[in-house]
């Protein structure tokens, strides 16, 4: 039976008006049955392959009724929702020409559904716009999706928004999301979804410490091993917006989309604007939910696939100390201890000897480097490390050569600068005399030195962030600018790989990492902050993407003071470094962090090809996460005791994520870090040879050993 009133210039449609994008264990209908823009009738567990009469009935199954008090026609969800159809929640689209053709009356005109993807083609003749939705279920079972729109008229259209909706199933009743500040990124906060609207807006040119990383809601208290909870990210590092929305009829829904400022996006007649691609995944629990989207990412052609280098940072080891004997000492101790890329961090170019000037002027400081910086890299090279430096190349000090030349360059509104941040102003990269200036700078550095590195640093939110060219606001442009300097770098020089740092880790999304090679995920190296962040962190970065080091034993942002097991045990999960002076530790303290670096590059492929699974334990104390293998033949877990406990042994610890009907041996790796003194007896389980099927470590586990708070303990899974 056709359902089509619609045009079909392409691709015919089994000749039915369901349908069904079914992939990586994840279904999505959609009623195409137009003229109406298409609705997604289901998005999630996988519905098997009902046949056109069965997708028939679901969709007839799911439509409203007419209520007392309401429009005559009742409105569905979209997949742009908009006012003309009786829509009364947020639309989808809002522009307009000069305050009038305010509200888009989009209808269907193509439909192309190939395999996984579906596109829609809808024009609106009165408003003269045209839009194309794409959308995608990938192998992995995400979904993905973008719009784009045109201005078929012959005047201006200004885009105010535009937004990916998506739908969200009766038992979201509990939204999850993130927030957070410098040294606290991904802090996780969670309430009710009841009616009306949370709405996360990031204005900071960047997505902020406190970025919405992802906008998740499920069934009341999901956890991170059950409960249906789907989310959605925005694959982008400007200005963004992500909401969940719940009417009064009952219709929830996700939307994500750029942020615009007024006037940012002015359509010419013929002109079109895309969205940033919206990434959403669903399962029951969180870990299924983002075991999807590592494993999207790590089909990437892009995606890191050599093993990640240990990596020593020099930032907190010497900061702006810039002295080539105590830098080579520091090379030459790393090398000691298995290190594999040293970084040299910010205090290396012109004028910079603190952070008050020099952004922007981009020579190695001939006062502090004389012979350049050839001496240490010579030095790093020759003991078998890669070299890597650090840049900010979107930031000028107005105490800069750069900006005492260029002022025209810096972003700004109606000709006054911004507020400063950390003394600094942020470049134009959408302005080409100041993009080539940044590409040539950066390019000559890379081919005077063997770089194989760089650390591409973003320190200050951005405000009043307009082009002096244009005098509109310049964000959009910027991000755009900033992705294809990116891969120019990256196409003159093959093989360099390039970290996303912002204060921390305020860059981190889907959309630098298309262009980089892993996040600086916070300026706090704390273990005990560590475990929150990298937790949140990878609900959308998997491990090999997220820089995680091993700080000296005083944390130089909470004054905590830990033991190198923690520090260490921590930093595992993660793209491991090193970011402490080492260049003077005692034999016993350089044995131990040697067997640390050991223990990573045994596992590394684990940690970087697995799966990363968190247990819901009931213990606010505990913190139980591992990885398990991709074929389940073997796992690493840790136990981290964050605080002292009510229970006093803590009780059985679960593992979750193991093959049920495979028998596995579980050792315990640093039994010398356990243990509270003389009090407790031997742990039984872990004196004689043991193995337990993955049910029963599941579901029943085993005695946690004893820890003082702030302590963990790492397990070894091998299938027996
Ligand atoms: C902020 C970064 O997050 C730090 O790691 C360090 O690179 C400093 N900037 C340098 O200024």
């Amino acid at each position: 039976m056709s359902h089509h009133s619609v045009v079909n210039n392409s691709v015919v449609v089994n000749n039915r008006a369901v349908v069904h994008l079914r992939n990586g264990g994840t279904s999505v209908l959609v009623d195409t049955s137009g003229p109406a823009l298409p609705v997604i009738v289901h998005w999630g567990a996988d519905l098997g392959s009902p046949d056109a009469a069965d997708l028939d009935a679901i969709v007839l199954a799911t439509l409203p009724q007419r209520v007392s008090g309401g429009l005559d026609v009742p409105a569905r969800l979209g997949l742009l929702p908009q006012e003309t159809t009786g829509w009364q929640g947020t639309p989808g689209l809002t522009g307009s020409r000069a305050g009038r053709f305010f509200s888009p009356a989009l209808l269907t005109t193509a439909i192309e559904h190939t395999g996984d993807t579906l596109t829609v083609h809808a024009t609106d003749d009165i408003n003269r716009l045209a839009l194309r939705i794409d959308l995608a279920v990938d192998a992995a079972g995400v979904l993905s999706s973008s719009l784009t729109l045109t201005n078929t008229g012959d005047d201006d259209y200004d885009l105010v928004d535009l937004c990916v909706t998506l739908p969200l199933p009766a038992s979201a009743t509990e939204i999850l999301d993130t927030t957070g500040r410098h040294l606290r990124e991904r802090s996780p906060q969670r309430h009710a979804f009841t009616q009306g609207r949370h709405q996360r807006d990031s204005r900071k040119g960047r997505p902020g410490a406190d970025a919405t990383l992802l906008l998740a809601a499920g069934t009341p208290g999901f956890g991170f091993e059950s409960g249906l909870v789907h989310a959605a990210h925005l694959a982008f590092s400007g200005n963004h917006r992500l909401a969940a929305e719940k009417l009064v009829t009952g219709s929830a829904f996700l939307q994500a989309g750029e942020l615009l400022a007024a006037g940012e996006i002015r359509l010419a007649p013929g002109a079109g604007y895309s969205t940033p691609t919206v990434i959403a995944s669903w399962g029951d629990g969180l870990n299924e939910l983002s075991a999807r989207i590592h494993t999207r990412l790590r089909s990437r052609d892009v995606h890191p696939r050599t093993p990640r280098p240990v990596t020593l940072n020099t930032w907190e080891a010497v900061y702006f100390d810039h002295d080539l004997g105590r830098l080579t000492a520091l090379a030459q101790a790393a090398a000691r201890v298995g290190v594999e890329r040293y970084v040299l961090d910010d205090g290396w170019f012109h004028g910079r000897r603190d952070d008050t000037a020099g952004l922007g002027d981009w020579v190695v400081d001939a006062d502090v480097w004389p012979d350049g910086l050839g001496p240490l890299i010579d030095t790093v090279t020759g003991l078998g490390m890669q070299f890597g430096l650090w840049v900010e190349p979107e930031m000028v000090n107005p105490d800069s050569d750069l900006a005492r030349a260029h002022p025209d360059w810096l972003l700004q509104a109606a000709e006054r600068l911004p507020v400063e941040g950390r003394q600094q102003q942020v470049l134009d990269l959408s302005h080409p005399d100041a993009y080539a200036y940044i590409l040539e700078s950066l390019d000559a550095l890379l081919v005077e030195y063997p770089i194989d590195y760089l650390k591409w640093d973003h320190n200050r939110d951005l405000v009043d962030a307009g082009s002096t060219r244009t005098g509109t606001a310049a964000v959009h442009e910027n991000v755009v600018a900033l992705y294809a300097l990116l891969d120019e770098l990256k196409a003159r020089h093959p093989g360099l790989e390039i970290e996303s740092c912002a204060s921390g880790g305020a860059r981190v999304d889907l959309g630098i990492l298309d262009h980089t090679d892993r996040i600086w995920t916070s300026d706090c190296i704390d273990p005990i902050e560590r475990l929150t962040i990298q937790k949140y962190t990878g609900l959308l970065v998997p491990y090999e993407l997220m820089g995680a080091h091993i700080s000296g034993p005083e944390s130089h942002s909470t004054g905590r003071r830990h033991d190198l097991s923690l520090r260490a045990g921590v930093a595992l999960f993660g793209h491991l470094g090193i970011e402490w002076d080492i260049s003077a530790l005692s034999a016993a303290d350089e044995a131990e962090l040697i067997s640390w670096i050991d223990l990573y590059e045994a596992n590394r492929a684990l940690f970087h090809t697995g799966t990363s699974v968190h247990v819901d334990h009931p213990d606010p104390a505990v913190d139980l996460r591992g990885v398990v293998a991709a074929d389940q033949s073997e796992a690493m877990f840790v136990f981290s005791l964050v605080a002292s406990s009510a229970a006093y042994p803590v009780g059985p610890l679960r593992f979750t994520g193991l093959a049920d009907d495979t028998r596995y041996s579980v050792r315990l790796v640093n039994r010398e870090h356990t243990g509270v003194g003389n009090g407790q007896s031997p742990l039984v389980w872990a004196e004689r040879p043991l193995t337990l099927t993955g049910r029963a470590l599941r579901t029943i586990g085993l005695q946690g050993p004893v820890l003082f708070p702030e302590h963990l303990a790492v397990f070894q899974i091998t299938s027996a």
